[in-house]
């Protein structure tokens, strides 16, 4: 599928980015990845050696989201890095002789905003609050590849779970300490795919026309944090704290700020509808097996 074609995964030196790589690399693909970093062979200087003779781009480079809490420049920095980025990859494919044929963006669930535990497909319009603000520009930023006749796919990640990074881990550390608890009143929805599977889906996206426009990257069976959060526990044997939500909740918001009750207390149970559509196969449809897979249990 993606044998001999040549990649560019610009943000390629992330979590998504290490293991899309791979798995490229594996497929027989020429990954090239483009980064800031000093000794890195493809710099975003120098973008029409980078993106020469690509077929196809991944773009999954931004500041990251949940590093540190929302400031108003730290926002800006989140919001410019993803829309920047983005115009400058389309304008240099734009310059080429011959641009790639396909564009695959990242995007995220956050679009969606808040959605008082309401199912929600990539027929929902965008919602509100920053996230989604962050997503709609980028997405848009993306769809600037249309006009140059590029097939352009927006990826609306969900959490990525992984061993080596992200999400996982952080929500891992608590329990394994005695320390976890759901998240506020944790009905909120926790739309997750395993890292491999997202793998698995941008390799189908790159190679199969059908896949344009928006396409949601979740796995099938969304859970509630509560869900989630007893998944977790079990499969790492420990006790959950009875802590009632409202304690949680406080702290949340005092130690995180509009990012915790954004990303942690308002999460929409998410479906990928499309994927299913255009016949993909998730390996981990449920939470307990992508937590089996990913995580060594005591
Ligand atoms: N992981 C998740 O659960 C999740 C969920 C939803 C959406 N997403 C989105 O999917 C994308 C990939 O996720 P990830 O977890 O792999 O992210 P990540 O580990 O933070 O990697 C993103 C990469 O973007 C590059 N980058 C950072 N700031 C940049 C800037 N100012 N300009 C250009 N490049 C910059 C960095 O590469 P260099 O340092 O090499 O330049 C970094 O390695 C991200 O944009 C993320 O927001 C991720």
């Amino acid at each position: 599928m993606a044998e001999g074609m040549r990649v560019v995964v610009a943000g390629g030196t992330g979590l998504v980015g290490r293991h899309l790589a791979e798995a490229l690399a594996r497929e027989g693909a020429e990954v090239r990845i483009l980064s800031r970093r000093p000794g890195q062979p493809y710099s975003w200087d120098d973008l029409p050696r980078a993106l020469e003779g690509a077929g196809a781009v991944v773009n999954l480079a931004g500041e990251g989201i949940a590093d540190r809490r929302w400031t108003a420049s730290r926002k800006e920095a989140i919001l410019r890095s993803r829309v920047e980025a983005t115009e400058r990859l389309v304008a240099a494919m734009g310059a080429l002789p011959s641009p790639p044929s396909v564009l695959v963006n990242a995007s995220a669930v956050g679009i969606y905003g808040p959605m008082d535990g309401r199912p929600v497909d990539e027929g929902r319009e965008p919602g509100k609050g920053f996230l989604a603000k962050v997503c709609r520009q980028w997405e848009a930023a993306a769809d600037g590849a249309l006009a140059l006749g590029v097939r352009v796919v927006k990826l609306r990640l969900g959490v990525v779970l992984a061993r080596d990074g992200g999400a996982l881990p952080k929500m891992a550390f608590p329990v394994r300490m005695f320390q976890g608890a759901k998240l506020g009143h944790g009905q909120q929805g926790l739309s997750w795919i395993h890292v491999d599977d997202l793998s698995r889906l941008v390799l189908a996206a790159l190679g199969d026309p059908a896949y344009a426009g928006p396409v949601n990257a979740t796995a099938p069976r969304p859970v509630t944090n509560e869900t989630f959060t007893r998944a977790l526990a079990r499969r790492l044997h420990r006790p959950l704290l009875p802590v009632p939500g409202f304690v949680t909740r406080t702290a949340l918001g005092a130690l995180f700020g509009e990012m915790g009750r954004e990303m942690l207390l308002e999460g929409a149970f998410v479906y990928p509808r499309r994927a299913q559509e255009l016949g993909f196969a998730f390996r981990f449809e449920r939470v307990e097996d992508a937590l089996a897979d990913l995580l060594d249990p005591a």
